[in-house]
């Protein structure tokens, strides 16, 4: 939840700042990024059509093809496809557009509340020796990203953290909070009803590289 939230703001920092940028995609992809890791979802998925493409992450993949299935447009599912960390090593994947870098950035700003890109790369590296590498390779693109955004929204990437940080203090959508509560958020009804219903506990995606800890 708290990763469509930062995606969105920042999205809408973007779009007040003048770039071209969709920021009810970017709060859905936000939303719906880790979707895959439900209970459930796409679990015939890696095995069907080769699995993802090198320079996806397989629980990227997954969760991106599900909701392609479902009807989400590429604005939504492209974002989530390249949300992982094997994309900022890929020419094929590398987040291009505005909606992708912001939801591949949200996702490494969050874990259950905001902490900036330090403490959420820490806390990878402590959770995912075995993937060290990735995580080193993926530490500069990220932090290219960030210093991308603030710029193109005036500010400098701390500035930027404590705007989007502040965003995730007032609790808005608070435990079984309804339609309302996601309203107040923009966050898209349909995307938010159907996330909700299938919450549950995050599960490992086969041969995935591990990226968890977005909220
Ligand atoms: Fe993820």
């Amino acid at each position: 939840m708290a990763v469509g939230r930062v995606a969105r703001e920042a999205a809408l920092l973007l779009a007040e700042n003048g770039q071209d940028v969709d920021p009810a995609a970017a709060a859905a992809a936000g939303l719906l990024h880790d979707v895959g890791k439900s209970a459930g979802v796409g679990r015939e998925l890696p095995g069907r059509a080769g699995g993802p493409p090198p320079g996806v992450c397989a629980h990227a993949w997954v969760s991106a093809e599900w909701l392609r299935q479902r009807g989400y447009a590429g604005k939504v599912t492209r974002p989530v496809m390249v949300h992982g960390l094997d994309s900022l090593s890929s020419d094929r994947f590398y987040p291009a557009t505005w909606e992708e870098k912001v939801v591949v950035l949200s996702d490494k700003l969050v874990e259950d509340r905001f902490v900036g890109l330090s403490k959420r790369i820490d806390g990878l590296r402590r959770r995912h020796p075995e993937a060290a590498d990735v995580i080193e390779r993926s530490e500069p693109h990220l932090r290219q990203i960030e210093a991308e955004v603030a710029r193109a929204c005036g500010v400098t990437p701390e500035e930027l953290g404590r705007h989007l940080a502040s965003v995730l203090a007032v609790e808005v959508l608070s435990a079984g909070a309804g339609a309302r509560g996601a309203e107040a958020a923009g966050v898209d009804r349909s995307a938010r009803a159907l996330y909700t219903g299938l919450a549950g506990p995050r599960l490992d995606v086969p041969g995935d590289t591990p990226d968890t800890g977005g909220a």
